[in-house]
């Protein structure tokens, strides 16, 4: 088997407070390889976009990386310089932000965003040779009419376009690791999906190893080849999709998975999975899911379950479910 694209060890990042550090995520471990697409799926505040800028190298203070690696084929990024960083985005590393305007400048047309990003890594291109790529990488992420759209500005994009431009820009310089923080103004999940499958293609083509975060499971599920489940700052389990979606082994997978609408079950009311989603200031005790899991006992309340392999995955829990049981 190849070395994975990247690969990220016992990542953990807390932030500063009057109250103390808080542990944002951690004990984060998962990897990609090349041209494969993992979906990082979990509830609003469970630490997604975090472990994408960590692993971007990109925490500021009153943040910081307390712990772990992450190697981006197979060279360590955790302890570079800024300037050594800066090196690798954009080539190595590329990531498309939660918000869009942090990516886009909506004063600077298409094509000076673009050749500048092209410059950052070539000092010496052509404009000529620029445009050309730049045309290129619009219609690799299905923008129609690019001569056009290179001689717009970002606030001309419907937000579906403006998600595709923001990749075109971040695969300019073909990374080898691409993270993908869904946009805050929610995109249609249809329009999210779309936007996925045609990254995917052109990820299996350059090689380029995706990272697809999102809150929506039915995002990611028919198209990523593996997912983390993301909750309370850890990863609680990671498999393929298959094995996720047809057979969880975490009983808060199982209870996302029993959330989604499905075809089948149009009309029927959603399970809901009851409680709320602890805050930083009072996680608590042992497994961060206790307070909400049918399942849990004194163990689970005095002991963070560690992640082990399960089935084929690996999961976070001190009792496992068993095959197609439910949460
Ligand atoms: N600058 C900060 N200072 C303190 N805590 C922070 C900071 N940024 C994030 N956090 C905390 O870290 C946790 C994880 O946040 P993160 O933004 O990664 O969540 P998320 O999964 O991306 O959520 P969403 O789906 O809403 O984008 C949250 O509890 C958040 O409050
Ligand atoms: S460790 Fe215990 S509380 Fe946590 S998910 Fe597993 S069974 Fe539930
Ligand atoms: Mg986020």
């Amino acid at each position: 088997m190849s070395q994975p694209a990247l690969q990220v060890t016992n990542l953990a990042v807390s932030f500063a407070t009057r109250r103390g550090d808080l542990a944002a995520v951690r004990g984060i471990e998962f990897h990609v390889m090349p041209g494969e697409v993992l979906g990082l799926v979990g509830e609003s505040g469970s630490g997604k976009s975090i472990t994408g800028l960590a692993t971007m190298g990109l925490i500021d203070p009153p943040g910081r990386i307390v712990s772990g690696s992450v190697k981006v084929n197979g060279h360590e990024l955790v302890g570079l310089s800024e300037a050594e960083l800066r090196k690798k985005r954009g080539r190595e590393i590329s990531m498309i932000f939660q918000d869009p305007s942090t990516t886009l400048n909506p004063v600077l047309r298409v094509d000076t965003q673009m050749i500048e990003a092209l410059r950052a890594h070539e000092p010496g291109l052509s404009t000529r040779a620029a445009r050309e790529k730049c045309l290129a990488a619009l219609a690799a992420v299905g923008i129609p009419s690019p001569e056009e759209r290179l001689l717009g500005y970002p606030h001309q994009f419907s937000g579906g376009m403006r998600q595709r431009l923001a990749i075109a820009i971040a695969l300019l310089n073909r990374p080898a690791v691409l993270i993908a923080d869904e946009p805050t103004t929610a995109l249609d999940v249809t329009i999210q999906s779309q936007v996925l499958g045609e990254v995917q293609q052109l990820a299996a083509e350059t090689g380029t190893a995706l990272v697809w975060i999102t809150h929506d499971l039915s995002v990611v599920a028919g198209l990523a080849d593996r997912i983390a489940v993301m909750y309370a700052g850890r990863i609680v389990e990671t498999g393929t999709v298959t094995d996720i979606l047809s057979d969880p082994r975490h009983p808060y997978t199982a209870g996302l998975i029993a959330s989604v609408p499905s075809r089948n079950r149009r009309g029927a009311r959603l399970a809901q999975i009851a409680g709320t989603t602890p805050s930083l200031v009072a996680m608590p005790t042992g497994c961060p899911f206790h307070p909400r899991c049918d399942h849990a006992d004194a163990v689970c309340r005095a002991e963070v379950p560690p992640p082990r392999p399960v089935a084929g995955r690996t999961v976070a829990c001190h009792h496992p479910l068993t095959a197609h049981a439910t949460a």
